[in-house]
């Protein structure tokens, strides 16, 4: 159980209403298969990942984006139980995919940017950023459950 100040409630809510899932997943996914290319290997039926260009460009890489961000909003809407919300998906991302659990920060880390340039130092502040990555760190953890 995550304890939130009403301070980081109302920060994350208010972040979180100001992005477009579909806008921000498919920039994150992307940027995550760029930076840390390592995360390519588990999207080997997704076709061409062989230039930065070919990733930003790539329909799969938007799709699942998208998927992923929206995934995110079960943890917007279960703030108070995230750890259970991803209880499926945890076991899903360590016994089906068998994706490395370091990769979900790597991945948070991309978001976090995306949200940050998306909307500026007035609104992405110091404040606002502890609140956010307080989040990802629980969706990252909630994630990795499985794997402990
Ligand atoms: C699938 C969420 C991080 C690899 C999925 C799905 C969701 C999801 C909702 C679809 C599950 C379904 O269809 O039942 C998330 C969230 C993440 C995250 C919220 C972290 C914020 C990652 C990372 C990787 C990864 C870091 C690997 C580097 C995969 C793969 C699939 C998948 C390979 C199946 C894709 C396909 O073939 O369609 N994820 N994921 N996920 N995820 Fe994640």
């Amino acid at each position: 159980m995550v304890d939130w100040t009403d301070a980081e409630r109302s920060a994350i809510l208010g972040l979180w209403g100001k992005l477009s899932a579909d806008e921000i997943g498919p920039q994150a996914f992307a940027r995550c298969l760029i930076v840390f290319p390592w995360t390519q290997r588990y999207f080997s039926s997704f076709g061409n990942l062989s230039t930065p260009a070919a990733i930003m460009g790539n329909p799969n890489v938007a799709k699942h984006g998208r998927t992923v961000m929206h995934g995110l909003d079960k943890a917007i809407q279960n703030l108070d139980d995230i750890k259970n919300t991803y209880a499926a998906l945890s076991v899903k991302h360590s016994e089906k995919l068998h994706v490395d659990p370091d990769n979900f920060r790597v991945l948070a880390e991309c978001i976090t940017v995306c949200v940050a340039a998306k909307l500026g130092p007035a609104v992405f502040n110091a404040d606002t950023q502890e609140a956010f990555q307080k989040f990802l760190s629980v969706v990252v953890s909630a994630l990795g459950r499985q794997y402990h």
